[in-house]
């Protein structure tokens, strides 16, 4: 569904191209969250400012900016079923014929009516022009820890790719695992000789940077285990049937640990790893030779970008190739073979460079033509601890992920705990697992926590602040949806079955629409939140900024907070319209979870 915010600008856009004939312009239009006004728009002012000057653009009838605002108002108001009003406001004192206004827009309630009506009868649905997108995401290292860097980009990656699927999208989920390189010839030589039997029992290593730093240790102590080593990893790249099977029972234990975390995060992803390129490099590298892309620098094959002094090595001295010649074999295979027509990288900020001597180097080569293919690089902050620095586990390591969700879950049960001995709290927790609840609030507030930081910026993890009860948290947000679902649920006091209340209200207000009446400043508010989620979309579409649906998201929660506060809902005479806006509350923001990644409970 269009938003309210693009209905505007396209009737913006007509008028002005009224009352202006032949003025190419884009309409701006904002969202006003302060003032009694609903949206505004400094059209008018940037029109004026940018033609005052030009001759044969402005008519001359339009000789101040008051004037375009005037008759752009009037056409707006001609026939419409949108604006109740729409009020010109003067910047400055000056006299009104030298001053910049705004329109200011006040919309009918009917417009905001409609909205909440498809809202519910299309179920909270939205769709674009449909591609064919891959999105690189998580991306962990085999026998390394997944650390938050990695955590950040599963979470953004995964609500990324929701958005994009619910918009519409064929999504392929890619994790670009780094399961090859030469730190596998000391990785296998080391298990040999510490689990000799490992092809008939997977060795139980719990802690595979353990094994990753003792295998480095020998490696760099003992000269035999080097010269082992070196020959491991020669017959790992011949396809040598003992090595790749070490190579497996190693990638096997990391992928364990992992995947536990992404079933804790429910996270759906497909392993494609670096070793899956592994044999298209060659002839990449032969093909670009022939083109005189490659050169040859301190015996390495090495590929120059414009601008950039450091060039993407290809193939190092010693014939091994590296994880920029990996990143060059896979975007020519999803561009060329799966034939997407986007890309969407998510890493930590560090690896900016990298990307964007990839994309120029792709482009260069034929691979990748930026006139109707897209690759984008989305780098991500850092999380870091309390204070600045990583985040410590209890006894003051380095946090492992798995203890961060543990230690994330074990604080809000006690929340949970906490809240049930609270005096007139009707909770339902006597009903339900707390443990499943425990673990799908931590997991919540994790994911908003992080989802509502701007992407590029660093920020500080606390477990304090992402549990708070009454702040822009995951906690305060799922609270407030059950018991928007709690009201509904208890509003036919007989069946008292969340399924057949909301069918019931659905089909009800479907039949004769006309049950939906705003009355209040408070009503109209909360429909008003709502009704901007299809904003939050187009502009999460532009910049993949998600913090736009938290945003969205917490304004509901507060706004229907404000509403509950002194709009009685059960009993009152305006019940059924009221019921009709806690259902368009409900879906949306069980929408919008869904894309944060987010569990929706209905019974806390
Ligand atoms: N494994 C890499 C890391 O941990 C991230 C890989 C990102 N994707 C890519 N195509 N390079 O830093």
């Amino acid at each position: 569904m269009a938003s309210i915010r693009s209905i505007i600008s396209s009737r913006l856009s007509h008028s002005i191209s009224k009352v202006i004939p032949g003025l190419r312009t884009k309409a701006i239009v904002n969202p006003e969250h302060q003032a009694n006004w609903h949206y505004s728009s400094p059209s008018a002012i940037q029109i004026f400012n940018q033609n005052k000057k030009k001759s044969g653009v402005l008519p001359d009838s339009l000789d101040s900016c008051h004037k375009i605002a005037t008759e752009i108002s009037a056409d707006l108001m001609n026939d419409n079923n949108v604006f109740e009003k729409v009020e010109l406001a003067q910047l400055g004192r000056g006299p009104s014929e030298k001053s910049p206004f705004f329109m200011n827009f006040f919309l009918k309630t009917s417009c905001i009516e409609e909205v909440i009506k498809k809202t519910i009868a299309e179920e909270v649905s939205f769709s674009t022009e449909p591609s064919k997108i891959l999105i690189d995401f998580s991306s962990p290292n085999i026998a390394k820890n997944m650390h938050v860097g990695h955590l950040r980009s599963t979470i953004i990656g995964d609500s990324i790719s929701r958005v994009l699927e619910f918009t519409g999208n064929d999504v392929q989920r890619i994790n670009h695992i780094g399961d090859w390189g030469t730190q596998f010839g000391m990785l296998i030589t080391h298990l040999d000789s510490a689990f000799p039997n490992y092809l008939d029992e997977v060795p139980s290593i719990d802690d595979l940077q353990s094994f990753y730093q003792e295998a480095k240790r020998k490696f760099d102590q003992d000269p035999k285990f080097q010269e082992r080593a070196r020959r491991a990893v020669v017959n790992l790249q011949k396809g040598e049937q003992k090595e790749i099977s070490a190579w497996k029972v190693i990638c096997k234990i990391s992928k364990v640990q992992y995947d536990n975390i992404y079933k804790r995060l429910d996270i759906k992803i497909k392993d494609v790893g670096e070793s899956f390129y592994n044999d298209m490099i060659p002839s990449i590298i032969s093909d670009l030779e022939r083109k005189k892309i490659i050169v040859e620098s301190d015996g390495c094959k090495c590929i120059f970008v414009k601008n950039d002094e450091i060039p993407l090595i290809i193939r190092k001295s010693d014939g091994g190739y590296t994880y920029d010649s990996t990143d060059l074999a896979a975007i020519n295979y999803r561009f060329n073979q799966l034939g997407v027509d986007k890309i969407i990288y998510l890493t930590d900020i560090g690896q900016r460079d990298h990307f964007t001597k990839i994309f120029k180097a792709a482009h260069m080569s034929g691979i990748y033509d930026p006139k109707v293919q897209t690759a984008t690089h989305l780098g991500l902050g850092l999380m870091r601890g309390d204070d600045g620095g990583k985040i410590k586990s209890r006894s003051g390591e380095s946090v492992k992920l798995n203890e961060l969700l543990d230690e994330a879950t074990f604080r809000a049960k006690e929340i949970l705990l906490e809240r049930q001995n609270l005096p007139n709290t009707h909770n339902d927790l006597e009903k339900v697992d707390i443990n499943d609840i425990a673990e799908k609030i931590a997991m919540n507030s994790i994911k908003y926590f992080d989802l509502k930081q701007s992407r590029a910026s660093s920020y500080k993890f606390s477990y304090d602040r992402m549990l708070d009860t009454k702040g822009n948290t995951g906690v305060y947000i799922t609270y407030m949806y059950a018991r928007i679902c709690s009201i509904i649920r208890r509003c036919y006091p007989k069946d008292s079955n969340l399924e057949d209340s909301v069918s019931r209200i659905r089909e009800e207000f479907l039949l004769s629409p006309s049950l939906l009446s705003l009355q209040t400043p408070e009503e109209i508010s909360l429909c008003l939140a709502i009704a901007r989620f299809y904003e939050s979309i187009e502009d999460t579409l532009i910049d993949y900024q998600l913090s736009k649906i938290c945003d969205n998201l917490y304004n509901i929660s507060v706004k229907f907070a404000e509403f509950y506060q002194t709009n009685k809902v059960l009993n009152h005479e305006n019940q059924t319209s009221r019921l009709i806006i806690l259902l368009a509350a409900k879906l949306t923001m069980e929408r919008q979870m869904e894309l944060l990644g987010m569990k929706s409970i209905e019974n806390i």
